[in-house]
């Protein structure tokens, strides 16, 4: 019997217990031993559940308590977890997480303590719920060179962003519409500024090329100022708009960005909706690849956790190598990086063609007072000299 204790007792923390008792025996088959959730460690006490029994709230009693081999973190933000996640390491206890922003701070040191103690520090469900990700880019895609990864990995955002596409609905509508369903928080900001996606594509980052990349070094865009009119101009150029963690090599190095994009209909992550998420990679020798399913909720996110404790069991003896040193890698910057952009102003066409040449017009049904163009394939910092001369700009999306 292999025992068990979660930290945080949330969403995803009661998903964890609740996977481990539903699939109870297929998880014991694979895992080649029974796992049993002994602690769960909460500031909360639930009485007249079945859970209270376990319930502590001291972490020095699962750190000291020898019988337990695993711990859970499924508490979210990086102190206490980072504090308790050292002291269960420390103490030869392999640990899984699921919170993104403990992983993308500290994932290099804690992955170098995990290996200096012999045990695992896995992280599967910190990055696209309970879509594998993690796993394949570190088991799975080992022959290739990874040269881009693109992914819709903010459940919160692409359920709005196609909410305002479906229903023509402007943010705010959309945004309270999200709250009630539970999609989006009461405080939305780490979701619709993109900063979760960001913490995300730094770790995927961190992964592909083996060194730390910090999510304050990546350009970051929200979706708070995509509008109603932005949908409009989207459908009468036949695409959808979709917030985008990127990260590519390119000849110097890595850049990574996360933004809103105009996507056509052939691209992979168009026909991604809802609060569902996708990640494309591209290797060099395996081409493209594409991971799809549910990137957020108790269950989905839990049954990633579970899987990490699963192979953990498996490797109760054996540190599983990943490759992430906390060398630090400088981004090249995103200014470098070459894109065609969506443009809106009230400047009129013989300043628009003044400042950026031959473009492409596009007229959207019902809007005037305003032109909307997209320019020629130009870096970040064309762009940002061309439309400084231009002003007057309403709104810039990217086109992918
Ligand atoms: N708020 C996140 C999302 C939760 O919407 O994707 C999963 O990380």
């Amino acid at each position: 019997m292999i025992k068990v204790a979660v930290m945080g007792y949330g969403t995803v923390g009661s998903g964890v217990v609740e996977v481990l008792d539903i699939n109870r025996n297929s998880i014991a088959k694979r895992a080649g031993d029974e796992i049993v959730v002994k602690y769960v460690l909460d500031l909360r006490d639930f009485p007249g559940e079945p859970i209270q029994e376990k319930i502590v709230h001291d972490y020095q009693t699962i750190e000291n308590d020898p019988e337990v081999q695993i711990v859970v973190e499924t508490m979210g933000g990086v102190e206490p977890a980072y504090t308790f996640v050292k002291a269960m390491l420390n103490a030869g206890k392999h640990v899984t997480t699921s919170n993104k922003a403990l992983v993308a701070a500290k994932g290099a040191e804690l992955i170098a303590l995990a290996k200096e103690k012999n045990v695992n520090f896995m992280f599967e469900a910190s990055v696209g719920g309970g879509i594998p990700i993690i796993r394949p880019l570190n088991s799975s895609l080992t022959a290739d060179e990874i040269e881009e990864i693109t992914g819709i990995v903010n459940g919160t955002t692409n359920y709005m962003m196609t909410k305002m596409s479906e229903e023509g609905s402007e943010f705010d509508d959309v945004l309270k519409d999200a709250q009630a369903k539970g999609y989006a928080e009461k405080d939305p900001t780490a979701d619709i500024e993109g900063y979760d996606a960001c913490r995300k594509i730094a770790i995927l980052t961190s992964l592909v090329c083996g060194q730390q990349v910090d999510f304050e070094d990546i350009h970051t865009e929200g979706i708070t100022k995509i509008s109603a009119t932005d949908i409009k101009y989207a459908k009468a150029m036949g695409r959808a708009i979709k917030l985008l963690a990127s990260s590519k090599k390119v000849d110097e190095g890595y850049v990574a960005m996360v933004a809103p994009f105009l996507l056509p209909q052939t691209h992979p992550l168009y026909s991604v909706n809802g609060v569902f998420n996708a990640i494309f990679v591209h290797g060099n020798v395996l081409g493209d690849a594409m991971f799809y399913g549910s990137g957020a909720g108790k269950l989905p996110t839990a049954s990633a956790v579970v899987s990490d404790v699963v192979d953990m069991a498996k490797h109760l003896d054996v540190n599983i190598a990943l490759e992430w040193s906390s060398k630090k890698l400088e981004l090249v910057d995103y200014k470098n990086l070459k894109n065609r952009y969506f443009v809106r102003t009230t400047a009129d066409k013989a300043a628009v063609e003044k400042a950026f040449g031959s473009v492409e017009y596009v007229v959207a049904e019902g809007v005037s007072g305003e032109i909307g163009f997209v320019t020629e394939s130009m870096s970040e910092a064309d762009y940002e000299k061309r439309v400084a001369s231009l002003g007057d700009v309403l709104q810039m999306i990217r086109v992918a």
